[in-house]
């Protein structure tokens, strides 16, 4: 399964992808918000920063506006996928785009009805939202499930990005289930390395190391 990270915070990104496992970034209007800096310049910052897809979202909400402002991200890096949301328009904008050869990432996804369009659309990616659907008291994981089987049974080009994760369990979930990707923001990557039985076995190694060698 290929992590991402679900930021737009340029230290974050540079960080994490040290550690060699970052595989692209996921980007939304209210992550670039948060940044305050220019959406244009980030992402293409974002972009020189990781070599694997960089999604990055349109603001319009009539198609062939989305289609313009997919074209014109496509046109700012190699690695950019166009996130279009799950509505009539955005649709129709995914399957305008895909066949044009620019690759969609269909966001705002919440049940298995839609993950079905966005596959059949074209998308190259579906990005499910778990967390939201379980800060709504339901089982989020229960529809990467049902999307992954649903998948199996076609020859679907279009890849399942678990998105909206709140805990290091859910990418291990997500995981075993034999979901495509994972996107996870910069606490939750910090997290998924931690144990407190690997700093403590740690430090009693390190420890009696140094005993050994009084
Ligand atoms: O980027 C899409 C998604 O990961 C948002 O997550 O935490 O705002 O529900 P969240």
């Amino acid at each position: 399964m290929k992590l991402f990270l679900d930021t737009a915070n340029l230290a974050d990104i540079k960080k994490y992808a040290e550690w060699g496992l970052v595989d692209g970034v996921t980007t939304n209007p209210s992550l670039i918000a948060k940044e305050g800096v220019s959406f244009e310049k980030r992402i293409k910052e974002i972009t020189k920063a990781v070599k694997g897809p960089v999604s990055a979202e349109v603001i319009s909400t009539e198609w062939k506006d989305m289609v313009k402002e997919g074209q014109k991200y496509a046109t700012w890096a190699k690695n950019i996928y166009v996130k279009c949301p799950m509505t009539p328009d955005g649709l129709i904008a995914t399957q305008k785009l895909s066949k044009a050869g620019i690759r969609v990432n269909m966001t705002l996804v919440f049940s298995a009805a839609q993950a079905l369009l966005a596959a059949k659309a074209g998308a190259a990616f579906v990005s499910p939202f778990i967390g939201r659907i379980n800060d709504m008291g339901q089982d989020g994981m229960e529809l990467i499930d049902e999307i992954t089987t649903m998948y199996s049974h076609y020859n679907f080009k279009t890849e399942i990005l678990v998105a909206s994760v709140r805990s290091p369990r859910q990418v291990a979930e997500a995981a075993m289930l034999g979901a495509d990707i994972c996107t996870v923001p910069a606490a939750i990557y910090e997290k998924l390395v931690k144990h407190p039985l690997t700093d403590q076995g740690l430090s009693t190694f390190l420890a009696d190391w140094k005993k050994a060698q009084n």
